[in-house]
């Protein structure tokens, strides 16, 4: 069983979906949400599930400073994985080198394509036909870190980035937890920036990446 910490800014239903997974996989607990905007939906979600919360506020602090004050938060407890889950504030590169666990990020489009902000209004924009979800671990650019599993949505006619969101979103909640569960279960190996899911280890919907 692996204990994870959660980092969260908005409403927090991808935190909501990952605590409330837990109950269908052994591996992980969910032990601590981080949270750096006061009023976020994120700390009813952690209230509501019984899970501590800590409000780290990070208007006016800089990038070093706030990455120190959630080394610290993490490090405080037992925290094997973190997870950002609409985490808007940007982590700087000593942050990811000092953490020494896995990080993983939850992003609304198939990586690499919209990576940052606003990736639905980009892929109405650029008048895709499909978009997604994608679990990745995180590096140290912008949502460029190894993919873990991704799930295509179609874009519809008519779409709003309101309903393409929500679309998403509803994947969203379904994939990140499956893809903690097989990070917290070790079920992968990192060969380069291809992550090869163990073939035992896959919930049938899961196709896994070919052996090289
Ligand atoms: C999600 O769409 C996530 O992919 C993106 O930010 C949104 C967070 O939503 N990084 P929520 O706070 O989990 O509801």
């Amino acid at each position: 069983m692996k204990n994870v910490a959660i980092l969260a800014s908005g409403g927090g239903s991808n935190a909501g979906a990952l605590i409330a997974a837990q109950k269908a996989y052994a591996s992980y607990r969910v032990e601590l949400i981080i949270v750096n905007v006061e009023g976020a939906g994120a700390l009813t979600v952690a209230s509501e599930a019984g899970v501590a919360a800590i409000l780290l506020p990070s208007r006016g602090v800089t990038r070093e400073d706030h990455a120190g004050e959630v080394l610290r938060a993490i490090g405080a407890r037992t925290i094997d994985i973190v997870c950002l889950a609409g985490y808007t504030r940007i982590l700087p590169p000593s942050f990811i080198a000092s953490l020494s666990r896995p990080l993983l990020n939850i992003h609304p489009s198939l990586l690499p394509a919209f990576p940052g902000m606003h990736a639905q209004r980009k892929a109405l924009e650029a008048g895709v036909r499909w978009s997604g979800a994608t679990v990745h671990f995180v590096d140290q650019g912008l949502d460029t870190g190894p993919i873990i599993l991704q799930e295509p949505v179609s874009v519809e006619a008519g779409d709003t980035e309101e309903s393409l969101s929500a679309r998403i979103l509803s994947v969203e909640h379904r994939i990140y937890p499956q893809a903690l569960d097989l990070v917290a279960r070790e079920q992968y190996e990192l060969r380069g920036r291809v992550v090869a899911l163990h073939r035992s280890a896959q919930p049938a919907e899961i196709r896994s990446l070919p052996e090289k």
